[in-house]
Order: C-alpha cells, then sequence, then structure tokens
C-alpha cells in the first residue's frame, strides 16, 4: 500500500498534486472541481489590484509539444475576487491564493486588503511571469534584493504562509530562493513559464498570439524546471512545489527526487483532461511500489545522493 500523502506548510495534502495557477483555477466552481478529480491543494488564478483585460487574443497556443501563453494577467481585480473567494470550506482540499502586483508596497496593500480577509491556507505569488509589461520579470523583480524587498514587505502584512514563485530563466536559481528565504517565505514554486518564446503562421508568416511572444509550459520546460528544483533544494531548507511539465507519474517522482515536496501541474490539464492529477497519482503509485517504496518520503532528493557516474571517477 503506498501513501502518496504530503505535509505542506502544516496543509494535510491527500496527494502531491497541486492545480498550478492560471489553468482552470479562475472561479470557485473550478477550483472544486479539480478537487473533485483528485488535486492535493489548488491554486487560484493571479489577481491583481485593478481589473486587467489581458494581452489580446489569442492568448494560448500549442508549439514545440507544450503550449504558448500570453494571457497577460487577465481578471477582475481584487474587489471581484473576494466575493468570489468568499467561502472556501467546501472546496475540499487545500485553497492557496495568488496575487501579483507592480511594486512592494502595492503586494502588501493586496496582503491586507485581498488576502488577509479570505481563508487562503497559503499565497504564493509570481515574481516570474516573462509576457507582462509591469509584472515580473519584465518588471525586474526576479532578482535577488527586489525578491528580498518584496518578500520582506509581504511577510510583515500577510498572515497566510508564503510561497515565492520563482522564474524559470534564472541561470542561478539558488541565490535567488536563498534572498527569498531569508527575507521569511515560507515555500518556494520552481517555476514559472521559460521564455519568453513565439511562433509564426507557415502561411503569411503572421505571429500567432496577439501578443506577439508569450510563455513556454508544459513538456518543453520540464528539463529546465526539474533543474531549477535541484538547484533549489541544494540552496533553500524550504520546502518546494516542482511546477513545470509535469504531464505524468514519472515526472512527478523526478520532481520529488530532485527534492519537491510536492508538483504543480498545469499544462497538462490540456492532453490528459482534469482526470490528469489521479491519473499522475495512479502511475506514481505503480512507480513507487514497483521500487518497494510506500512513501514519498522514501524518494525525496534521492538525485541528490552520490550518482553512479561520481562513484566511478
Ligand atoms: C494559460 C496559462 C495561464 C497561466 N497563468 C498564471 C497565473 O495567473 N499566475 C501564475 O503564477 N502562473 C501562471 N501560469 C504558469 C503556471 O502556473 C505554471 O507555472 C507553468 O505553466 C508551468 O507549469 P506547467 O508546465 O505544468 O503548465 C500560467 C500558465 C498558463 C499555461
Amino acid at each position: 500500500m503506498v501513501d502518496l500523502s504530503v505535509d505542506l506548510l502544516g496543509m494535510r495534502l491527500e496527494n502531491p498534486t497541486v492545480l498550478a495557477s492560471g489553468i482552470l483555477g479562475v472561479t470557485k466552481g473550478s477550483l472544486k472541481f479539480c478537487a473533485r478529480h483528485g488535486a492535493g491543494a489548488v491554486v487560484i488564478k493571479s489577481i491583481t489590484r485593478e481589473p486587467r483585460k489581458g494581452h489580446p487574443p489569442p492568448i494560448v497556443c500549442a508549439s514545440g509539444g507544450g503550449l504558448l501563453n500570453a494571457v497577460g494577467y487577465s481578471n477582475p481585480g481584487y474587489r471581484h475576487a473576494m466575493a468570489e473567494y468568499e467561502d472556501l470550506a467546501d472546496v475540499g482540499v487545500p485553497v492557496i491564493g495568488s496575487f501579483v502586483a507592480e511594486t512592494a508596497e502595492e503586494y502588501a496593500f493586496l496582503a491586507e486588503h485581498f488576502a488577509n480577509h479570505l481563508e487562503f491556507d497559503a499565497v504564493e505569488i509570481p515574481l516570474s511571469c516573462p509576457h507582462t509589461p509591469g509584472y515580473g520579470e519584465l518588471a525586474g523583480h526576479s532578482g535577488t534584493d527586489i525578491t528580498y524587498e518584496i518578500v520582506s514587505a509581504l511577510k510583515a502584512s500577510l498572515r497566510a504562509p508564503l510561497i515565492v514563485k520563482l522564474s524559470a530563466n534564472l541561470q542561478d536559481i539558488g541565490p535567488v530562493a536563498k534572498a527569498a528565504e531569508d527575507a521569511g517565505a515560507d515555500a518556494i514554486t520552481a517555476v514559472n513559464t521559460l521564455g519568453p518564446g513565439t511562433c509564426f503562421e507557415a502561411a503569411t508568416g503572421r505571429r500567432v498570439l496577439g501578443f506577439g511572444f508569450g510563455g513556454i509550459s508544459g513538456p518543453p520546460l520540464k528539463p529546465v524546471a526539474l533543474k531549477a528544483v535541484y538547484d533549489t533544494f541544494q540552496a533553500v531548507t524550504i520546502p518546494i512545489i516542482g511546477t513545470g511539465g509535469v504531464s505524468t507519474g514519472q515526472d512527478a517522482v523526478e520532481m520529488i527526487m530532485a527534492g519537491a515536496t510536492a508538483v504543480g501541474v498545469g499544462t497538462a490539464v490540456v492532453p490528459r483532461g482534469v482526470e490528469v492529477f489521479r491519473k499522475i497519482c495512479e502511475e506514481m503509485k505503480d512507480l513507487l511500489a514497483a521500487r518497494g517504496c510506500s512513501s514519498l518520503a522514501e524518494i525525496r532528493g534521492k538525485a541528490h545522493e552520490k550518482q553512479l557516474v561520481q562513484d566511478l571517477v
């Protein structure tokens, strides 16, 4: 019998799969839908202070075996979101809030006026979107000093545990993860989408996405995400939600071996359906049973043990 349950920041997850932000989590109903289909926890779509239309359509397209997206944080703003997420008790699994802001002060504002009034089990902030002017990477929010500044401001205001979502583009993610931990972050999500990248219509040469370029997610992101989790695990002691290209139980097992406590699942909902959470869990159970393991603790961080190739040299 394999037990997939994990403890993440005081939340007990029946299994390590976490619905990633921006994928289906736009209403309370859609959060419940994912919970019913086996997600261990869910993250809401990121909210901003004012309502945003986001980028012009098309905002998502298939590319390179994954997705390119330039949604641009379309959302109804925090006042509307307060009503949408008012009562979260019946979602059935832990709910992680998410918001994004242009400055450290605005982050603190959203903590006080939005997140602190709702029953989120934790809050995730993406300092890492690669395609939205004013936010994340395009606002220069993915460096060590600014990460420290934003996280410190938030920790002074926020009631719930804080998860900091880092960029897939960082050559050296360790120092940024450490800056977040030093400033009081309770966990790291590694990673957001990569890039940006782009694609064109073969017939016309016209760009496909309305914004012209977008973040890469799904299978093409997986090796980058896996290395980011591996490097983050070496740099910090706080838990990691390994996110990026997790589509199968094998992907999830690799993430946990790299050091993740839980695994984000986003793009895989497209090819495998919302049942993907349950499917990943069944596949993980089979893989663990085949190794003679009965819990995830037995494989967590395994990739950091001395490698065979190192033993030979
Ligand atoms: C359509 C789409 C919308 C997204 N919106 C958000 C968002 O609002 N906030 C955020 O933190 N991440 C957002 N992301 C990034 C995902 O949460 C996740 O980090 C990324 O897609 C990598 O995981 P995946 O390969 O499993 O999709 C979005 C991704 C996609 C594809």
